[in-house]
């Protein structure tokens, strides 16, 4: 899947070895230098107190701070989280991991230096947090008085036990790289991990570990045991107690082939025998014990191939005595975003149903889902636990309001959550853009289709205005209702610099039933570029956009839509293309995801090779006038920087103004704050110079 996910797991450690500090002050300034690109003419008393606010700049949009891992403590009383917040003088993200506790309502951090690939993990008593950090820890080291040395040393790691009561980390040598997955066992006396041995000699070997320890006063002394070889990659690693058993997912190492994920259970009493436990040809995720501990549960996502009739999406029971599952029942139409399993049994579900996500629960799997209304908008990481006072907590934005952390005490009364943290303040403290949900319909097969439609601050409901058509990618993604500050959907900073900003939901999006993603196969380019193309005739005949003043733009599969569209229509002036392709081959040929072009595709270049052409812009570059942006990341693996030179080449026969941008360290996900704010900033300039049509 070409897809740019919703959070960014990457911390780039490679990064904080190599880069030297810059001078922040020279190269950002806190007010940007972009003047909004059409000033209203408005006399004072007839501002309303919203226009007095001041508008978003690019910095200020990118200084965001997102949260993930949400895990409440055994009994509840305690959440940890993490903090992902740009640290631009390093080039990278800071991963903070903070303890929020909730008879206090306090937080307290725990450390900024969070190696955010391995999700922390309480102790069975909750009295430790076992964690993984990039470098040294505020304390010193009590384990074999080692003194941990920078750089970083990966084949010397280390697991960190933070001490809720003492706030003290011991660190536990384990003398490997760093682990891929941890559990703890049925007790804070043991650690089992994953510890991956794959070379290009031994391909894909994974070694089971255990760690004992052994407290004596404030030491502690470790001992690790080597348990099994498994010979496929592991992913997601459970303890299963009431049966002594781990459970653990297969991966193949590049997502090279989507039938490899399997869940698999290996029993510790007798550790010759590993037992898969599916055989469904559909990815399973979210491992999770039900609250009860008898049950493992997981989820399947969007299926994306002809999979069995029996493997939908939705959520899975598994009994391990058995070895049954059992589907939990399912009407929903729309895309389940997240689950989280409820003190009380059954579940709490994140689901999308078009532009929102909302909270909806089921009590076993033969019962219908239960919708919770509360705040309209978008939530995500939900967590549950038996402690009245935060029964659940979650995190949640709109257009209006930025993503913060909230607790709940009764799912009946969602609305009353209480927001504990408040780190995206600024946002509430700027004029906003407003956004309405629009929708049209494609002529060819009556398709109703939406999105959502982001009108520059103070100009709701205006006429007449410049367009920016920004295509989310996937394309089994959707655009949201939420305000997230990120270089990909940049909507609202682009709607505050003067532009109205549609963000299309075209076939093949999630939220709009299986059917509506299963529409675009055969014809990926051409149905979705028609979606969006009818949505522009829309608003130019609604008279909302100016048709003089039309342009374009997205990311991975966003950005391949708008190479496709320069090609269908001279309409658009100025066109954003990044981490795009270009020619569907040669993509093909290249890319870590090539089951994404037969699936689309619906074949393999030489079984429709007219597909593969029909579908490709390169053919068709005859048509194309548009001045293009282009960008990509040097080391992209999902969509490879050739396909940008292909773009790039072309454009230049054609002799269309082009600039093409390479980050050159950087992949499809940046993990530099720094290139998203070149890219935002380039691109603002881009749409300012070709955008109104008269250069
Ligand atoms: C912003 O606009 C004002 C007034 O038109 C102008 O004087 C100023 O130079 C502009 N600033 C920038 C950074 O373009
Ligand atoms: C301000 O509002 C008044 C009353 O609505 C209106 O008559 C006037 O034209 C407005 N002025 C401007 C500059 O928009
Ligand atoms: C960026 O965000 C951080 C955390 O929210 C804040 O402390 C910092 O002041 C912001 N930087 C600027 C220059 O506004
Ligand atoms: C850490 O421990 C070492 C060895 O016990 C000692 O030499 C050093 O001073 C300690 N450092 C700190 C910061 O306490
Ligand atoms: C634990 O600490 C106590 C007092 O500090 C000491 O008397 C005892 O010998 C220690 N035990 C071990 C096993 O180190
Ligand atoms: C796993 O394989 C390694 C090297 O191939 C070997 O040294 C080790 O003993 C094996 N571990 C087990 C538990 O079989
Ligand atoms: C799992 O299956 C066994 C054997 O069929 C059954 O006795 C047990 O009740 C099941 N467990 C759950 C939690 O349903
Ligand atoms: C709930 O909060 C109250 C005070 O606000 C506290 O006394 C009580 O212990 C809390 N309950 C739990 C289970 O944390
Ligand atoms: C489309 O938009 C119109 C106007 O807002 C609304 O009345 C209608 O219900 C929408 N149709 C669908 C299918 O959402």
């Amino acid at each position: 899947m070409l897809i740019i996910q919703i959070i960014l797991y990457f911390t780039l450690i490679f990064n904080l070895l190599s880069c030297l500090p810059i001078d922040t002050e020279s190269t950002m300034t806190h007010n940007d230098d972009f003047n909004t690109t059409f000033s209203s003419i408005k006399s004072i008393e007839n501002l309303t107190s919203d226009e007095i606010k001041p508008e978003l700049g690019v910095f200020e949009y990118l200084n965001y701070t997102t949260f993930y891992y949400l895990t409440f403590s055994p009994t509840g009383q305690y959440l940890f989280f993490v903090k992902q917040h740009p640290l631009w003088y390093k080039y990278t993200y800071e991963h903070s991991l903070w303890l929020y506790n909730t008879e206090t309502e306090k937080e307290t951090l725990i450390t900024k230096d969070l190696y955010s690939y391995i999700k922390p993990q309480w102790s069975p008593s909750g009295n430790y947090i076992a964690l993984f950090l990039t470098k040294q820890p505020v304390t010193n080291i009590t384990n074999d008085h080692e003194i941990w040395l920078e750089p970083f040393d990966f084949f010397k790691s280390y697991i960190f036990l933070y001490s809720v009561d003492s706030k003290e980390f011991l660190s536990i040598g384990i003398k490997y790289q760093i682990p891929k997955v941890f559990a703890w066992s049925r007790d804070d006396s043991s650690i089992y991990f994953v510890n991956d041995e794959s070379n290009k000699y031994a391909y894909n070997s994974n070694t089971i570990y255990r760690i004992d320890f052994n407290r004596k006063n404030s030491t502690i002394s470790t001992e690790i045991h080597s348990l099994k070889n498994i010979s496929f990659s592991i992913s997601e690693f459970l303890f299963f107690p009431s049966e002594n058993k781990l459970v653990f997912t297969s991966t193949s190492t590049a997502i090279k082939n989507f039938d490899d994920s399997e869940i698999y259970s290996i029993d510790l009493q007798n550790l010759r025998s590993v037992t898969r436990l599916t055989n469904n040809k559909i990815e399973e995720n979210q491992l999770q014990l039900s609250s009860d501990g008898k049950n493992v549960l997981f989820s399947v996502g969007v299926v994306l191939h002809s999979a069995p009739s029996n493997s939908a999406q939705g959520f899975y029971m598994l009994n391990l005595t058995n070895e049954q599952t059992t589907h939990f029942k399912n009407y929903f139409m729309g895309n389940i975003m997240g689950y989280a399993p409820k003190a009380e049994g059954g579940v709490y579900i994140l689901g999308q149903w078009k532009t929102n996500v909302g909270i909806y629960s089921q009590k076993s799997s033969d019962e219908g889902w239960i919708y919770h209304p509360g705040f309209v908008g978008t939530y995500a990481s939900i967590v549950s636990s038996s402690n009245p006072n935060c029964s659940i907590a979650f995190v949640y934005s709109e257009s209006q309001l930025p993503m913060e952390i909230y607790c709940a005490n009764n799912i009946n009364d969602l609305s009353s959550a209480k927001q504990i943290t408040n780190e995206n303040e600024l946002f509430t403290q700027r004029n906003l853009p407003q956004i309405e949900v629009y929708n049209w319909t494609n002529p060819d097969d009556h398709r109703i289709i939406e999105g959502i439609l982001h009108y520059p601050p103070g100009k709701f409901h205006w006429t007449n205005l410049p367009l920016l058509v920004l295509i989310h990618g996937g394309p089994n993604l959707a655009s949201l209702n939420q305000l997230y500050g990120n270089p990909y959907n940049w909507a609202p900073l682009a709607a505050s610099n003067g532009w109205l900003v549609l963000e299309p939901n075209y076939r093949g999006s999630t939220g709009y039933g299986d059917e509506f993603i299963a529409e675009l196969r055969g014809k990926p380019l051409s149905l979705a570029g028609k979606d969006i193309l009818s949505g522009v005739d829309q608003l130019i005949k609604d008279g909302i956009a100016d048709p003089s003043k039309l342009t374009v733009g997205g990311c991975s599969f966003g950005g391949s839509l708008t190479n496709w569209l320069i090609t269908q229509t001279e309409r658009f002036n100025a066109a954003l293309s990044c981490s795009s392709s270009f020619e569907h081959v040669s993509a093909w040929g290249t890319v870590d995801a090539p089951d994404f072009y037969k699936y689309w595709f619906n074949g393999l270049p030489w079984e429709i090779p007219r597909v593969y052409q029909n579908e490709a812009p390169i053919y068709q570059m005859d048509k194309v006038r548009t001045p293009t942006y282009i960008c990509t990341g040097g080391t992209d693996e999902r969509v490879p920087a050739s396909q940008s030179y292909i773009l790039k080449r072309a454009l230049d026969s054609r002799e269309i103004p082009a600039k093409l941008q390479i980050f050159s360290n950087e992949g499809h996900q940046f993990s530099s704050p720094m290139s998203g704010f070149t890219k935002i900033t380039e691109e603002l300039l881009w749409l300012k110079k070709y955008g109104k049509g008269d250069n």
